[in-house]
């Protein structure tokens, strides 16, 4: 889908992966819904976009709160006249081993990471349908495809995301929505400084992390051509299919290396 002069829906839009991303489609001359908790990070991302109310909608909401989703998409059918672009992007980390997961973060990251999705996708898909066509965009990561050590929670939630996307997109045949799911790796934004868990996080290799606007770029590009896998990088591949190809390679080196 071409994503000029389309609708797009963005959770996460005060940060990193979701903040580059609502810059990257405005400047391919999309109208932007942006969504996150922090309004006045929002804000101030509307004003550097020009501060024009006829393609930026300051929306600022908490995604795992279930009423939050009618609402957002409501809001944006108002303002803009319809929802071509879904992208949830919005999520927290956890770090911890399964062994000493703390119940509520747990609970807490599957209302964000998982069920704030499927509210937003449960809200958006009725419009989608009506209008014949509608991308519906999940931004899970290669630890949805291969599960690291001291993440088992985050993990599980990944997993559990990238799922409920390929299933979707099986349900949704013939109805004109296409889904892409997004496997970013490890990126440089706040998302480790805002983790959960008991277990500090190693610090990614040097040269191993990308720049948030590479995984913006890597979204757009999978929209425009409708992918239903998107990887950012070669490494991000390599990683997921050794780790699908000889997973006894990968448990015996993660725990070495993470
Ligand atoms: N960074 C990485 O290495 C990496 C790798 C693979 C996948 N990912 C995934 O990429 C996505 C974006 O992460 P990021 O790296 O850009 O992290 P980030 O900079 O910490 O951004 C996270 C965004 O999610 C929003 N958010 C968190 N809880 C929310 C809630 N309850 N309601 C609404 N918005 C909420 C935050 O905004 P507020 O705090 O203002 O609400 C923020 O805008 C996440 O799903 C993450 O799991 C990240």
């Amino acid at each position: 889908m071409n994503p000029e002069n389309k609708t797009v829906i963005i959770t996460g839009a005060s940060s990193g992966i979701g903040e580059a991303a609502a810059r990257r489609f405005y400047e391919s001359g999309s109208r932007v819904a942006l969504v996150a908790r922090s309004a006045d990070r929002l804000h101030a991302l509307a004003m550097e976009m020009g501060g024009s109310t006829d393609r930026v909608l300051v929306a600022p909401a908490d995604i795992s709160e279930k009423g939050a989703a009618q609402r957002l998409v409501e809001q944006t059918l108002q303002r803009f006249g319809s929802v071509d672009i879904l992208i949830n992007n919005a999520g927290r980390g956890l770090f911890a081993a399964v062994g000493a997961i703390d119940e509520a973060d747990l609970h807490h990251l599957f209302e964000v990471n998982l069920f704030g999705p499927l509210y937003l996708i449960q809200a958006a898909l009725p419009v989608m349908k009506k209008q014949g066509a509608g991308i519906i965009v999940n931004v899970s990561s290669i630890v949805g495809q291969v599960a690291t050590p001291m993440s088992g929670g985050y993990c599980a939630t990944k997993f559990a995301l990238g799922a409920l996307s390929d299933s979707l997109r099986m349900d949704l045949r013939g109805s004109g929505v296409k889904v892409v799911t997004v496997y970013p790796g490890a990126t440089n934004t706040a998302f480790v400084a805002n983790v959960l868990g008991t277990t500090p996080p190693r610090e990614t290799p040097r040269g191993f992390a990308v720049q948030p606007e590479r995984v913006a770029q890597a979204i757009l590009r999978g929209v425009q051509r409708e992918s239903r896998d998107v990887h950012v990088t070669l490494m991000d591949r390599l990683f997921v299919a050794v780790g699908r190809t000889v997973p006894r390679f990968t448990d015996w080196l993660l725990p070495r290396v993470w």
